[in-house]
């Protein structure tokens, strides 16, 4: 039995692509493509900072992500739009699981270990009303972005457990990687059963969704 369930917030817990539904608002038909380039563009641009060590809060990263996707998508943006689309980060759509984890497992303490800021975190655990069922740690408290070694240090200091006790789940193969690299127990959530990339380690465990925490 592990004694700490830490969670990956975006892409784990929360659907960062039910933006979506704010995107088709303004531009029709290109949500998929802009919420695809503003994910991916957020997770390189926030990589880049951690390698280049000249962090940026996630706040930032995220606009800029969001800037260049629609910059990219050939779209003509009004700064209050961009405002709009940002607003939604705070209101992202839980994965249907999630709402009935706390009462599914009375016995556990869940915690989510973001690299997302407290200011974006807090409200979306608000408006999704899961403050309850999840204690929060952002990467931001030690401005060292995941999947460093350093961010997940802090995780387990502030959790005050031994690496092997933590379970740590993520959708997100860079964030098992680093975890598992860190001494983590990993359980990769591959709700789209992707092949797991090769990256020279391996997860320890392998879900579909949240409902099947391993012991
Ligand atoms: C998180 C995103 C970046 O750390 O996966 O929540």
């Amino acid at each position: 039995m592990y004694k700490a369930y830490v969670f990956d917030a975006y892409g784990t817990v929360f659907d960062v692509h039910s933006v979506m539904k704010k995107i088709h608002q303004f531009f029709p038909e290109q949500g998929p493509t802009i919420s695809q380039q503003w994910r991916d563009r957020q997770i390189h641009y926030f990589l880049v900072r951690q390698v280049m060590g000249e962090y940026r809060p996630f706040t930032d990263i995220t606009r800029w992500a969001l800037l260049d996707a629609l910059a990219n998508s050939d779209v003509s943006v009004k700064p209050d739009v961009v405002e709009e689309l940002m607003e939604e980060y705070q209101h992202l759509s839980p994965y249907d699981e999630v709402s009935s984890l706390a009462d599914e497992h009375p016995d556990k303490t869940f915690t989510i270990f973001s690299n997302g800021t407290n200011s974006m975190l807090e409200p979306l655990l608000k408006n999704t009303n899961l403050t309850e069922t999840f204690n929060l740690l952002s990467a931001d408290d030690v401005k060292v972005y995941k999947p460093h070694p350093e961010a997940y240090q802090y995780a387990q200091e502030k959790l005050g457990v031994k690496k092997e006790e933590v379970l740590f789940f993520s959708s997100n193969p860079w964030d098992i990687a680093g975890a598992a690299s860190y001494g983590f127990h990993t359980a990769w959530v591959n709700r789209k059963q992707d092949k797991w990339p090769e990256l020279g380690i391996e997860p320890t465990h392998i879900i579909d969704n949240l409902m099947n925490i391993p012991e």
